[in-house]
């Protein structure tokens, strides 16, 4: 989709991936960014064409107050997420389901609230899902978590079929280890988390299905077309 004129809402733009977002869609030229956070008031500031929103995407009533202040949107990034669980072995339950309630629920419950104003958009609309390469194969320390982005990526293959007759793009997007605050405890090299949202929107622009923005996702990704069996070891391997 052309970026230049866009309106977009991403979500989870307090820090972290959001954030760079934000920031990479301005520069692209969008018309509107919704900033969405569970916390407004650290949104950042300074360009006026930033509309702070307030969602946790957990909380039912802040989606639906959400879609109608954003009425507008032609874009929508889903990249709120987080890592509560670890492995399979150890996590709890509470921990597992705290992961799946945002990662997958939340994911799918602001798409669907979101879909009304993306089949009004006139030219056409677009919804990205912040996934992960977990969401391909795995990464067994957090295994929990893994399992939170397959199922979101499954997620988003069906609804792609879906929303297709409405002109309705769905794209994935699997980074590899970001330097956030999510990954800091991750000893393995990391991307910046500008250049990966220059990368995510590039890939937006250009309407892919599968983005890989960055230096790892972009190796394990092209393996994954060729062998994605390669993947799983390659995954299981990493220490
Ligand atoms: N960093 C990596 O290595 C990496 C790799 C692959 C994929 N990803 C994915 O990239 C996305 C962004 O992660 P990140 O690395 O930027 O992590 P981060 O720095 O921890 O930021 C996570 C963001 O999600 C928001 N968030 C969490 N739960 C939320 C909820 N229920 N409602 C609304 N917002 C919520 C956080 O808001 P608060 O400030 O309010 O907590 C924060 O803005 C996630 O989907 C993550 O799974 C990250």
């Amino acid at each position: 989709m052309k970026i230049e004129g866009s309106i977009a809402l991403v979500t989870g733009a307090s820090r972290g991936i959001g954030k760079a977002l934000v920031a990479a869609l301005l520069e692209a030229g969008a018309k509107k960014v919704y900033a969405a956070a569970r916390d407004a008031s650290q949104v950042a500031a300074g360009d006026a064409r930033v509309v702070p929103v307030t969602l946790d995407t957990t909380k039912p009533e802040q989606i639906a107050a959400a879609a109608r202040q954003a009425a507008d949107v032609t874009l929508l990034i889903n990249n709120a997420g987080v890592q509560t669980s670890s492995s399979l072995l150890t996590m709890s339950a509470a921990e597992f389901d705290a992961d799946f309630r945002t990662n997958v629920r939340g994911t799918l419950e602001v798409t669907k609230a979101f879909l009304p104003a993306l089949e009004r958009a006139a030219a056409g609309a677009t919804i990205v899902n912040v996934l992960s390469l977990t969401s391909l194969a795995p990464f067994p320390p957090l295994g929990g978590y893994s399992a939170t982005k397959a199922a979101a990526y499954s997620m988003t293959q069906a609804l792609r079929a879906q929303v297709k007759a409405k002109r309705i793009e769905v794209l994935a997007v699997f980074p590899g280890p970001i330097d956030t605050d999510m990954a800091k405890d991750l000893q393995l090299p990391k991307a910046s988390a500008a250049g990966t949202a220059t990368q995510i929107v590039a890939g937006i622009a250009r309407g892919e299905e599968e983005i890989f923005p960055d230096v790892m996702s972009e190796q394990l990704g092209a393996l994954w077309k060729k062998s994605p069996k390669d993947v799983e070891r390659a995954m299981a391997s990493v220490s």
